[in-house]
């Protein structure tokens, strides 16, 4: 496998496994609204706190920081386009704190909060979709298209990069996340997840 595809493809597969997370979220919060789930709070703060942070430690960080300079580097044209992304990877940060107190009034009994929670957990899939979709058919064509051997050869290991080698054992360690992912996967009531049907 060329270092270019090994970059390709760690980005795309960290974008499914966010996007499966956001999908099983949404898929839950329209059941528990529907009323045909009974909710589990360690599983949905759980998958909000893997939203929140998994983005914010790993994937937003390497975008930011390596993959979006070196396509500014080889070209102006995606200028704008970046600039968006970045100012989307600034605002994912609300929706989550809206997630957040809808479900903390969803799990105190609100009245009108497991409709609303439903609602947010839509929105949020939907821009989440949006912009991972600008991502692939804008900002990785053009990568591919434009970046060199020693571009991918530098962006390499910032993708593989996970956890600091000084704090490996942390929480936002990538081997952490990893397994935090499969319990999450674990516990997701079937058919977006493995666990037991409700
Ligand atoms: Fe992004
Ligand atoms: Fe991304």
């Amino acid at each position: 496998m060329s270092t270019r595809q090994q970059v390709v493809g760690a980005i795309l597969g960290e974008h499914r496994a966010l996007s499966a997370v956001i999908e099983a979220l949404r898929h839950v919060a329209q059941a528990l609204e529907q009323g045909s789930l009974k909710p589990d709070y360690v599983m949905l703060w759980s998958l909000i706190y893997y939203i929140d942070q998994y983005p914010e430690t790993h994937h937003h960080p390497m975008e930011e920081q390596a993959l979006f300079p070196a396509v500014r580097a080889r070209t102006p044209d995606l200028d704008e386009v970046l600039d968006e992304l970045g100012r989307q990877h600034g605002a994912s940060r609300a929706h989550l704190d809206e997630l957040r107190a809808l479900l903390g009034n969803m799990e105190a009994g609100i009245p009108g909060a497991r409709s609303a929670f439903a609602a947010k957990a839509s929105s949020y899939a939907g821009f989440h979709q949006r912009h991972m979709l600008l991502e692939e058919s804008r900002v990785l064509p053009t990568a591919i298209e434009l970046l060199r051997e020693q571009d991918w050869e530098a962006l390499l290991p910032r993708v593989q990069q996970r956890a600091d080698p000084l704090d490996g054992h942390a929480v936002n360690s990538d081997p952490w996340f990893r397994e935090f992912f499969r319990r999450l996967v674990a516990i997701v009531p079937q058919p977006w997840g493995l666990g037991a049907p409700r």
